[in-house]
């Protein structure tokens, strides 16, 4: 995927089908990961939950890759149990993390178990030694919500991680990697596929402020889209 000029607008990567769009999502996690490697001998990468990444995510568990050197944050997570499936950290795991040799202590999951506010306190001292991340990846919900950054809800710009209560997507408690915590990585990649999204594809495009496209990086932000989420 060309990277080309960076400027505050989106660069918009166009596929046929979802299955296109995660190949190069997954292609494009690789790149970066051999870069930063090579250059910092160590890749810390923001996940996406959600539906939507979770293609990429299992042709990442087929890939070679120096596992051992890759460092793993989550963008956002719900307040469930640990283990509760709804969790997106446990999605990750059971179809990528658990299947290649990262080493346990390199998985930092977001302790949302605790509640909002307990863990969004603990997991912003995490957050505060790792950045900048080398990558984000993020989806993008049907009102333009991204990790757990809602339309309407106000939080503290100078939060690295927040605490969310009331959130239109269940469960209504989470934890969320602030604007300015997802925005520091030197790539941005978000994911969009299907016909549920191409309302707030349109929002974006006309300017609206929606939470995603709050989200800006020092080198601009890459968008993978499919045809059906285009319309
Ligand atoms: C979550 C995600 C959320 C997700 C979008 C898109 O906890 O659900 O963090 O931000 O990325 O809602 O979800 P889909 O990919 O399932 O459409």
């Amino acid at each position: 995927m060309q990277i080309m000029n960076t400027t505050d607008a989106p660069r918009w990567h166009r596929f046929p089908n979802a299955q296109a769009l995660a190949r190069a999502a997954a292609e494009a996690v690789l790149d970066t990961a051999r870069e930063a490697i090579a250059a910092a001998d160590e890749f810390r990468i923001v996940l996406a939950g959600g539906r939507t990444p979770e293609l990429a995510y299992r042709m990442l568990a087929q890939a070679e890759a120096d596992w051992s050197r890759w460092r793993i944050y989550f963008g956002d997570e719900r307040c469930l149990p640990a283990e509760d499936p709804e969790r997106n950290s446990r999605m990750v795991r059971s179809v990528w993390l658990d299947r290649v040799a990262i080493p346990p202590g390199n998985v930092f999951p977001i302790q949302a178990e605790l509640g909002p506010e307990a863990a969004a306190e603990r997991y912003a001292e995490l957050v505060r030694d790792a950045l900048p991340f080398d990558l984000v990846l993020l989806g993008m919900g049907e009102d333009g919500h991204t990790a757990s950054l809602f339309p309407g809800h106000a939080h503290a710009p100078a939060e690295l991680v927040h605490a969310v209560h009331q959130a239109p997507k269940p469960p209504p408690e989470r934890v969320s990697l602030s604007a300015a915590a997802l925005g520091s990585a030197h790539r941005i990649l978000i994911l969009v596929s299907g016909a549920g999204k191409r309302e707030a594809v349109r929002c974006w495009r006309s300017g609206k402020a929606l939470p995603v496209a709050r989200i800006r990086g020092p080198a601009g932000v890459d968008v993978l889209i499919d045809r059906d989420a285009e319309g």
